[in-house]
């Protein structure tokens, strides 16, 4: 059994890391391609090193680009590694477009396809990531569901239910695995002098937030009304796009916003735990801050996560400055919240890797469902 592990972006990076350590563990032959679409020191090699992951066997240096030069020159680059190499399942984790081109590649190949974060939904066409969640599970042979949600979605595309399994999703993992060595280890409360429990955290890189300006404009105005309504600080680790986005509108941002460059890993772990509130329009930080029992906003009008909001962790409010500062009244006014964990238990790699060895506990399937 030989696996092969392809990852392209932070949070591939972040979701794929149990697994790797995982087939280390048990001493399963693997190997890593990064596509490299994320390739800042602060969107990719810091992973690595705070994560402990060895470095990719293969980097295929393709870089940012329009989204067919991107998942076309994966493609190119990735086919001939794979004939090479000849594993006998290829993993890929999420919905970039290094996932599609990935699975792309080796089904082509007549590999087998597993897809960790399978059956995940937002029924928006506009989202690039929506068209590569749907042709990814549908050209995979191992679809990891992360909850019953998603499964029921895929059974009803037709896909056939012996290739769903439903394990939870390895952010919960990752997450786990790295909380105590973040409250040891990072000190960025103290870096930028923020009190816990007296900030809101704000994230954004959605392509239909920050490309176009009046949308950016209307996101910059929520946090207008947010500021405006609540007192404390607002926290803003900037993602790439957004700044290069900022740059090119020739926006400049109120000086109540602390704006920072995308920190680690541990570092943004902690910044999450104390937020009193995130604001936040990244998938893996819907799960996260669920995950954390931190209230969140997501700034999108639909979410392919709903469990978060299902279970009371999240609003849905889009841009809506109203509805934003409406939904931040509520939470700020309770004493104390909790919620259900619909991400996973931490174990799932361990689940993932029980199923593509053979050696899945049925039982312990059924629990878990
Ligand atoms: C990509 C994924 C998105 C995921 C996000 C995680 C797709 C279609 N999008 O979006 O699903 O949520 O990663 O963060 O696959 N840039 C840098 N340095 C980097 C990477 C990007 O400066 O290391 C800048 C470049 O200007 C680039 C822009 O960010 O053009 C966008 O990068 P890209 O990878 O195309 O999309 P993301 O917005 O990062
Ligand atoms: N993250 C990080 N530093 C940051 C912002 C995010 O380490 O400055 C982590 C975060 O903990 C989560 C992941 O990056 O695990 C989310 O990535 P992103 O929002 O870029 O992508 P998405 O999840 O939306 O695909």
């Amino acid at each position: 059994m030989k696996i092969g592990i392809v990852v392209g972006t932070r949070p591939e990076i972040i979701k794929m890391a149990p697994v790797i350590r995982e087939c280390q563990n048990r001493g399963i032959p693997y190997f890593i391609i990064h596509s490299n679409q994320h390739y800042s020191e602060e969107m990719d090699s810091i992973f690595f090193k705070e994560l402990e992951l060895p470095s990719p066997h293969y980097n295929l240096g393709v870089g940012s680009g329009l989204h067919s030069n991107q998942t076309g020159n994966i493609l190119i680059k990735m086919e001939p590694i794979l004939v090479d190499e000849k594993p006998d399942v290829v993993l890929v984790q999420g919905d970039t477009n290094t996932v599609l081109a990935g699975a792309l590649a080796a089904s082509k190949l007549g590999i087998k396809v597993g897809h960790i974060e399978a059956g995940l939904r937002s029924y928006d066409r506009t989202m690039p990531e929506e068209t590569n969640r749907i042709m990814t599970d549908h050209i995979s042979d191992y679809l990891f569901a992360v909850g019953p949600n998603q499964q029921m979605i895929l059974q009803k595309e037709g896909i056939d239910q012996n290739k769903i399994h439903t394990v939870g999703n390895t952010v919960s993992d990752s997450l786990f695995q790295h909380l105590e060595i973040s409250a040891l280890k990072s000190t960025i409360l103290n870096d930028l002098q923020l009190t816990a429990g007296d900030y809101f955290l704000v994230t954004a890189h959605r392509a239909s937030n920050v490309d176009i300006s009046s949308n950016l404009m209307e996101l910059l105005h929520l946090l207008d009304e947010m500021h405006a309504n609540y007192t404390g600080t607002i926290v803003w680790p900037i993602h790439p796009r957004t700044q290069s986005k900022l740059k090119e509108f020739n926006i400049t941002l109120p000086d109540y916003l602390q704006l920072i460059p995308p920190v680690g890993y541990l570092d943004f772990i902690q910044l999450q735990k104390h937020a009193k509130l995130i604001l936040t329009d990244s998938g893996g930080i819907q799960e996260e801050a669920c995950l954390l029992g931190v209230p969140s906003l997501t700034l999108r009008e639909n979410t392919e996560r709903p469990e978060a909001v299902e279970v009371g962790a999240s609003e849905l409010v889009g841009r809506n400055a109203e509805k934003a500062v409406k939904a931040a009244k509520q939470w700020l006014s309770r004493e104390d919240y909790s919620w259900d964990n619909p991400f996973g238990d931490g174990h799932v790699a361990k689940y993932i890797l029980d199923i593509i060895t053979n050696t899945r506990n049925i039982e312990e399937e059924e629990k878990i469902v």
